[in-house]
């Protein structure tokens, strides 16, 4: 699907060195140079004059289009017609009834793969998105992939997941989340609980606007990860610097950005083990609040 986008996205990686010798960070950039030419038509990659467009479409498809999924006018609907409730046919991505789909949330590996090791420094990728991308909301009726196993961009379903804590989120969902201007916890499901619960505490009392959920897709080197919005950090073990400095250099820097979420009637909350408590208001005035002067 991001077929065209390795042709012109050219990673930068070096080495940056953090709170002294405790901790290093590789970071990767995707760069600006071969995109700046680029005049506002087509992302990730403009279509070849002789092929018909078999990618993306932007800055949308017209049924794809949030300003096209009034919802208020679909109440009589038939279900096949159904864009998406949040609800009906989510099993498009992922089914929480359907037991052959618990190995998302099953660690089926050799554990002591996933141990912390101190010696591993964590990974910082940004991915350089032009500013008037706009990513296609599709409905149930149209699969959504990623051609990556972490993907921090790309379309997302219009229904909203709740802010919290789940058995299993499908990254259709919280993709919609990270729009949203939220931080996204993942860890795989064979990480250790003390590292889980650590990040877990700490994203817990930054900010309300978060989803945590397991990930199968991340490595045995680095089983714990946040991302945002084109950014993400994926780390072995947790160290509370480097993840207030990502949850508040990250957090809500999203261009349409609406406060709060968008209609708390109308969401995704199938899984959801525990909900998301305020920690100052609804858009997380302060950030990280308790951890000033860290
Ligand atoms: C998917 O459903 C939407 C809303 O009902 C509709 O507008 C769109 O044409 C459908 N897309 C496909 C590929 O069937
Ligand atoms: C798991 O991996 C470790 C380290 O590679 C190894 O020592 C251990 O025997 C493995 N355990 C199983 C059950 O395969
Ligand atoms: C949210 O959606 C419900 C159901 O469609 C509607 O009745 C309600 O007015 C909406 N609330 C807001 C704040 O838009």
């Amino acid at each position: 699907m991001f077929k065209s986008f390795v042709f012109f996205v050219v990673i930068v990686a070096y080495s940056e060195e953090i709170y002294g010798k405790r901790l290093i960070v590789k970071r990767k950039t995707t760069t600006k140079s071969p995109v700046e030419a680029w005049t506002g038509k087509w992302f990730p990659g403009p279509p070849h004059p002789k092929d018909p467009w078999k990618g993306k479409w932007f800055p949308y498809e017209p049924y794809t289009s949030m300003k096209n999924l009034d919802m208020s006018h679909k109440q009589d609907l038939k279900a096949y017609e159904i864009c998406d409730d949040g609800k009906q046919y989510i099993g498009v991505d992922y089914d929480p009834n359907n037991i052959q789909q618990t190995f998302e949330h099953l660690c089926l590996a050799n554990r002591t793969l996933y141990a912390p090791n101190m010696n591993r420094e964590a990974l910082r990728m940004e991915y350089f998105i032009p500013p008037a991308y706009e990513a296609p909301i599709k409905c149930l009726n149209e699969t959504i992939s990623y051609d990556t196993q972490l993907p921090t961009f790309g379309a997302y379903r219009p229904i909203a997941p709740k802010y919290g804590s789940y058995i299993f989120l499908p990254a259709q969902r919280w993709l919609s989340s990270l729009s949203q201007g939220a931080i996204v916890m993942l860890y795989h499901p064979c990480a250790y609980s003390g590292q889980v619960k650590l990040l877990q505490n700490t994203l817990r009392a930054c900010l309300y606007r978060h989803v945590i959920t397991p990930w199968l897709g991340l490595s045995s080197e680095r089983p714990l990860a946040l991302v945002a919005w084109g950014n993400s950090l994926e780390m072995s073990v947790v160290d509370d610097h480097l993840v207030v400095d990502f949850i508040k250099q990250n957090a809500k820097q999203r261009p349409d950005l609406t406060t709060g979420q968008r209609n708390k009637t109308k969401m995704y909350e199938a899984g959801l083990i525990q909900e998301a408590h305020l920690v100052t208001d609804e858009n997380d005035v302060e950030i990280c609040g308790y951890k000033e002067g860290m």
